[in-house]
């Protein structure tokens, strides 16, 4: 099934997440479900909390269906190295419309359980590091313009609040 996405200020996106302790037959729908909900809404990653799900689980495919390669399911995921540094533009699915650049590492290595779960650990780099943090964080319960600086958050927040009250959100 297609999830609707739960966007700010629900609770649940601010709210760390639980760990996945079932690796059964229920999660591996729910993986498949959060894959065509994701591409449903044009992403290139989501994460459990943002379907309304309180669990540790997030997926990832920054080829956006191009490359069955690098769909990535990350389950119970934790970042064990971080590297260097990179200030690029972010957008996320439960913020709609808002954008702006945050600091993060430049290089992630993540450990995580597969669907089965099996531990694994991935690499990466530019956009995929990106993705992994950002996605990692809304485990934590952490959006990210709340990565931003007091100044810019203020913005964003007054620009979430002028699209609500306008009906846009
Ligand atoms: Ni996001």
């Amino acid at each position: 099934m297609i999830y609707p996405i739960v966007k700010y200020p629900d609770p649940v996106l601010q709210t760390p997440a639980q760990p996945v302790t079932a690796f059964d037959s229920n999660l591996r729908q729910l993986v498949d479900d959060m894959f065509a909900s994701m591409y449903e809404a044009q992403g290139i990653g989501l994460a459990a909390p943002q379907i309304g799900i309180a669990k540790r689980l997030t997926v990832i495919d920054v080829s956006f269906q191009k490359d069955p390669a690098q769909k990535l399911t990350l389950i119970n995921p934790e970042i064990i190295e971080r590297t260097g540094k990179q200030c690029e533009e972010e957008g996320c699915l439960s913020l709609p419309e808002i954008r702006d650049k945050v600091n993060r590492a430049a290089e992630v290595t993540v450990r995580a359980q597969n669907v089965s779960g099996e531990f694994f650990e991935v690499s990466g780099t530019e956009l995929l590091s990106r993705a992994l943090q950002h996605e990692i964080d809304h485990l934590d319960g952490i959006l990210f313009i709340f990565r931003l600086s007091r100044l810019k958050r203020d913005l964003q927040l007054r620009k979430i609040r002028k699209l609500q009250k306008n009906g846009e959100w």
